[in-house]
């Protein structure tokens, strides 16, 4: 921007997918932003109410009233400027996001931010938005939406930030890490935000489908047979093995300490739902193209053999179709 006051203006952000982490996010935000978010099946209750955010980190019944808008064209008449920033927050469903947003993206300038779980999520922003910078990151925050507005977030917070692709020399990756960071949140830049993302998904495949499948928690899976988390490290080990035809070598140790994540709560038995199991329960769809198939897509690509990824793939995408039959 050229006007004579935009180096101390705010940076404009606009939240795509206003659920669980987007909130959050748009919450910490707000403090150094001016933040608009764009509501769905929420739009009536923020509208009137604002959220409601529970975060054993930020603290509790913290109501946050961002400008809302119904969908990115609202978003794109109601403001005089262009956005700076899109955060994409909503679940992964390929090839769908782009054409949704893209009248509130302007060409050479709008940053889009991606805060979301999967493996090769990116492309289809640059094929879209071939002249604005994208940043790919990866989140480590527990958080739940239940009732519509009310926002519960347990004690974890980290957001990993890089350009796409790595290669990019862009500076909006570091200026987004800067600007969350101003913000009070915790943010890490990387230079190759790939291998962090590659880290993540071993935990995705593994954990997502296994408890959406068997309707239970990390804790209660590993408990259900003797060897049942010998099969759950045997699925990481399998994704490790794609991430490292890729050039990002994970130790056998690496993907363990992926694993302990979820053995260190089997003495409490205090198991957690991943996201896909909370979809099944809730009729919701599961990201199961974006975590499970893309790795898979990559498995092939390379001719490396994953037996279990695959057999979990084809369960996973029938349980999805059965939840949320779709069309033809
Ligand atoms: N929640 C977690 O603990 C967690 C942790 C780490 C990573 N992640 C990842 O973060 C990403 C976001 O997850 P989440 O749990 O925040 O999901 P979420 O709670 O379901 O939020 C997604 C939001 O996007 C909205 N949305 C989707 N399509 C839209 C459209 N066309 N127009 C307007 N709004 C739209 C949804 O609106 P509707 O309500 O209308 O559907 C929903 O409010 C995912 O990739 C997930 O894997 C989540
Ligand atoms: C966007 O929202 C406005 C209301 O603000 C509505 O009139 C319009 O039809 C919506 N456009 C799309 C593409 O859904
Ligand atoms: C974007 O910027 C490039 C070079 O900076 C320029 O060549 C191009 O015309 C611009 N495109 C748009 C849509 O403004
Ligand atoms: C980086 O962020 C600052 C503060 O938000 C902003 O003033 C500056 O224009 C940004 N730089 C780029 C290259 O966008
Ligand atoms: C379970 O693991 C033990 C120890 O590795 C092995 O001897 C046994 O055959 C395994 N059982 C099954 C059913 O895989």
């Amino acid at each position: 921007m050229s006007s004579p006051d935009s180096s101390t203006s705010k940076p404009r952000v606009l939240l795509f997918g206003a659920g669980s982490i987007g909130t959050v996010y748009l919450y910490l935000l707000s403090k150094v932003a001016t933040v608009t978010a764009v509501c769905r099946s929420n739009y009536d209750v923020v509208k009137e109410k604002g959220f409601i955010i529970n975060s054993a980190i930020f603290g509790d019944d913290i109501h946050f009233q961002p400008a809302v808008v119904r969908n990115c064209t609202e978003a794109a008449t109601s403001s005089s400027e262009p956005f700076d920033y899109i955060v994409v927050c909503s679940k992964v469903f390929p090839n769908t996001i782009p054409d949704i947003i893209k009248p509130a993206v302007t060409p050479n300038h709008t940053t889009i931010v991606l805060i979301q779980n999967g493996i090769g999520i990116e492309d289809e922003y640059v094929e879209a938005f071939p002249t604005n910078p994208i940043i790919s990151t990866v989140v480590y925050m527990p958080v739940a939406q239940r009732p519509a507005g009310v926002i519960t977030h347990g004690d974890i917070e980290l957001l990993e930030v890089g350009n796409y692709p790595s290669t990019s020399n862009s500076p909006q990756a570091a200026n987004f890490t800067k600007l969350i960071e101003s913000a009070g949140g915790t943010a890490k830049l990387y230079d190759d935000i790939q291998f962090k993302r590659w880290f993540k998904v071993i935990l995705n495949v593994a954990w997502n489908p296994v408890c959406a499948l068997s309707l239970s928690t990390d804790v209660d899976f590993m408990l259900s047979s003797p060897n049942a988390t010998d099969f759950v490290l045997d699925v990481m080990l399998e994704v490790a093995d794609v991430a490292a035809a890729y050039g990002h070598q994970f130790s056998k140790e690496d993907v363990q300490f992926q694993l302990d994540r979820a053995k260190v709560r089997i003495q409490s038995k205090k198991g957690i739902e991943p996201s896909m199991l909370q979809d099944v329960k809730e009729g919701r769809k599961m990201e199961v193209e974006a975590i499970v198939g893309n790795v898979l897509k990559k498995a092939k690509a390379k001719g490396v053999r994953c037996d279990r990824v695959a057999t979990i793939y084809f369960l996973a995408n029938a349980l999805d179709a059965h939840v949320n039959p779709r069309d033809s």
